[in-house]
């Protein structure tokens, strides 16, 4: 069963992604980030207990990032992440987004799913910003793959100007000159981490 996430999930979901993160497929999201963006998430569910995770992030008018997409080894294979990147192609339909984009390692699987590789470079800067929290910043391998939902309508209407795609900044994609990310505060109820 996939599933729009709940506030019940996010250790499992914390779980799920940073243990894909320990093998430098992904970020590590920390518990404080997940309770913030957990209407961002789907969940695979099965017997009860979480197998996988999926966000859907919006950038812009016309375009959202799928991301922290994760399934537990033993549930690979069988489908599972497909059904969770569909969940979020239908929900970024519905909310009228028309291109989708990733960053990744699994181009195979992406391609399954409808993603083309572009180049990385076309997309916003926006897209990076998390980029800066990653130790390989500045050798980043990821590859940048878009779908783009050809029965969406262009959401722009004139009335949002396109961000600017990262080749048309002078400094390249490195975020090299980028000012440092100001964390937020923690909130006086929080939990540590
Ligand atoms: C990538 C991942 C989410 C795929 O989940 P999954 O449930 O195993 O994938 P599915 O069973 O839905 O596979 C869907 C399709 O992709 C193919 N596929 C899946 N993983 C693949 C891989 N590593 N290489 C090539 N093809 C792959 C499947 O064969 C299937 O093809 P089909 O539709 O033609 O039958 C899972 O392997 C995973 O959690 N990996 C670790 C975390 C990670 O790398 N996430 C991606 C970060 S963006």
């Amino acid at each position: 069963m996939i599933r729009h996430a709940t506030v019940h999930d996010v250790p499992a979901v914390g779980k799920i992604i940073n243990d894909s993160a320990e093998y430098g497929l992904m970020l590590h999201r920390s518990a404080s980030f997940l309770y913030e963006h957990v209407r961002e998430f789907h969940v695979a569910q099965e017997s009860g207990v979480v197998v996988g995770v999926c966000g859907l992030s919006i950038v812009w008018a016309n375009l959202a990032e799928v991301y922290s997409l994760a399934v537990v080894p033993g549930c690979r294979g069988r489908g599972l992440g497909k059904q969770l990147v569909e969940a979020c192609v239908e929900e970024a339909r519905e909310l009228g987004l028309r291109r989708l984009m990733t960053l990744t390692y699994e181009t195979r699987f992406f391609e399954s799913c409808g993603f083309e590789v572009v180049d990385r470079q076309s997309l916003p800067l926006k897209v990076w910003s998390d980029c800066v929290r990653c130790s390989k910043s500045q050798a980043c391998d990821e590859v940048a793959m878009v779908r783009v939902l050809d029965d969406v309508p262009d959401a722009s209407g004139g009335m949002t100007p396109e961000l600017p795609a990262a080749d048309s900044y002078e400094v390249p994609v490195t975020l090299s000159v980028r000012p440092a990310r100001v964390e937020r505060r923690p909130k006086m109820d929080e939990a540590p981490e």
